[in-house]
């Protein structure tokens, strides 16, 4: 599979980056990384706190050909991918430092529409941009932001990071390519239609009782807002 990964310094929005080169043909999956964001988009028009060291600031340009409403599931499949990372993650640390899961009391959720959670607390966000042809995506771009370094003061409230829950601190560079890794295999399920059998995933996240319960919560806008950005 072709992945290119482009990492940046710093630049206005990894999301607008990724868009620009989406127009400019780049093809899938082209990963855009950056240190730090002077831009960071939230969804529904917020900002999204991404200073240097603090967090993972990435965008993966996809053309997956896939129909709307499948499309519309992609920022929670994309949070499966986010939490699995996350896992990954911590299991790793409980390892190195030898502590046992119950100590870290880290509990990994999702929250619908596609917010990660730990112990109540959001410490990542994804933002779905797509433009469209018809009735089929030209290219969507999901947008990640996790939480990692950052300190208390630095965040919104009800925001927490890796370093508030664990007491330590992570080399954001170093962990990033597992979250490739997750993403990567998460959007081949995906483009092969096994929608479900991800949703299944997510109900592990106790992101809802049931993947009915799912689909309706995403038929409600009312209930979502607005979970892929058209441009
Ligand atoms: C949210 O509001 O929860 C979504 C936050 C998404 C933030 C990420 S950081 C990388 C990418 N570039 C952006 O400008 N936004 C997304």
């Amino acid at each position: 599979m072709y992945i290119k990964i482009i990492k940046l310094d710093t630049v206005d929005s990894t999301n607008n980056y990724a868009s620009r080169i989406a127009l400019l043909n780049a093809k899938e999956i082209t990963v855009v990384y950056a240190n730090s964001q002077s831009c960071g988009k939230g969804r529904m028009g917020r900002t999204w706190m991404s200073a240097a060291g603090k967090g993972i600031y990435v965008s993966f340009v996809l053309r997956p050909q896939n129909n709307l409403r499948e499309i519309n599931y992609l920022p929670l499949i994309s949070a499966l991918a986010v939490a699995k990372f996350l896992e990954n993650v911590l299991d790793l640390m409980q390892k190195e430092h030898k502590k046992n899961k119950d100590e870290t009391k880290t509990k990994i959720k999702i929250k619908l529409p596609n917010d990660i959670i730990i112990n109540d607390k959001k410490i990542a966000g994804i933002l779905v941009e797509a433009k469209t042809i018809g009735k089929k995506p030209s290219f969507v771009i999901v947008g990640i932001g996790i939480n990692v370094n950052s300190l208390k003061e630095e965040l919104p409230e009800r925001a927490t990071s890796l370093l508030l829950e664990t007491g330590q601190k992570y080399d954001t560079e170093k962990v990033f390519p597992k979250l490739i890794k997750e993403m990567v295999s998460v959007y081949a399920d995906f483009k092969k239609g096994k929608i479900n059998s991800l949703l299944r995933e997510v109900l592990n996240f106790k992101a809802a009782g049931s993947v009915e319960e799912i689909a309706e919560v995403f038929n409600n806008k009312k209930k979502t807002g607005e979970v892929v950005h058209f441009v």
